[in-house]
């Protein structure tokens, strides 16, 4: 890939936890490049740093060590502010466990993150995109698992983020669920360019990425470019 088009650089991140004896290495000296319009998979199995590494990337905690630049920016340079703004605002997160709010219908959910002013009827067209349209003034409680992780991933597109990051978004799903998820997720990339960061302990769900990481230990053991990458519609696990 053409490195004008990298959105984010990741350079010697490390990230320990605890020290001496409960000392615990989450991110050993990463490095990856990720493009703009990229689906980007980040494969490994529990515990080898991927979730430690979204949250680094999403601005939600700081490395021990390394940098990451956001549009050639060094966010750990940010101020309180300049880094509030990029998590609302170019980054849009969607966990395993859809994080919902309770209390907040579906629609008060999307607009949590909405940037209304430079769209208003942005959590509008965001549900329409995710299928949602008839279940806005439902509860996240009234839907299903598969619906309540549309509603986050409606949520996190709703402040216009440039990078969606998914931890483990088919987590909580069953296997067709999963699998709509997947085609929602492949569609924003293919269809909509925006860049998708999945991650995955499923080597299957892998195939589906432009750009496949593989983690273990805090490390990425192997990386490979895919010229043809797999349709989620095609992909069983
Ligand atoms: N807050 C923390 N305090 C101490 N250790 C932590 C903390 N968060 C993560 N770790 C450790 O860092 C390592 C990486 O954790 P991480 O959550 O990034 O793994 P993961 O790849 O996301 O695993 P999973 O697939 O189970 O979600 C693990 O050994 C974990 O125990
Ligand atoms: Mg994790």
């Amino acid at each position: 890939m053409e490195n004008n088009n990298v959105i984010l650089q990741v350079r010697g991140l490390r990230k320990t936890y605890g020290s001496g004896e409960n000392e615990v290495r989450a991110l050993d000296g990463v490095d990856l490049d990720i493009c703009e319009g990229q689906l980007f998979v980040i494969l490994g199995s529990s515990g080898s740093g991927k979730s430690t590494l979204l949250n680094m990337i999403g601005g939600m905690d700081a490395p021990s060590s390394g940098s990451i630049l956001f549009r050639g920016k060094e966010i750990g340079r940010f101020k309180d502010r300049e880094l509030t703004d990029y998590r609302k605002r170019c980054i849009g997160f969607v966990f395993q466990s859809f994080n919902l709010i309770g209390e907040l219908t579906v629609k008060e959910n999307v607009e949590l993150t909405a940037n209304t002013r430079k769209d208003p009827h942005i959590a509008d067209s965001m549900l329409e995109l995710m299928g949602l349209s008839e279940k806005k003034k439902k509860y996240p409680s009234q839907l299903s698992g598969g619906q309540q992780q549309r509603v986050a991933i409606a949520r996190a597109l709703a402040g216009d983020a440039d990078i969606l990051l998914c931890d483990e978004p088919t987590g909580a799903l069953d296997f067709e669920t999963g699998k709509q998820i997947l085609k929602q997720l492949e569609r924003l990339s293919r269809e909509y360019h925006k860049t998708v960061v999945i991650v995955t302990h499923t080597r299957e769900i892998a195939q589906m990425g432009d750009r496949v990481i593989n983690m273990k230990d805090g490390r990425i053991v192997s990386s490979y470019e895919n010229e043809d990458p797999v349709p989620a519609e095609r992909i069983d696990w």
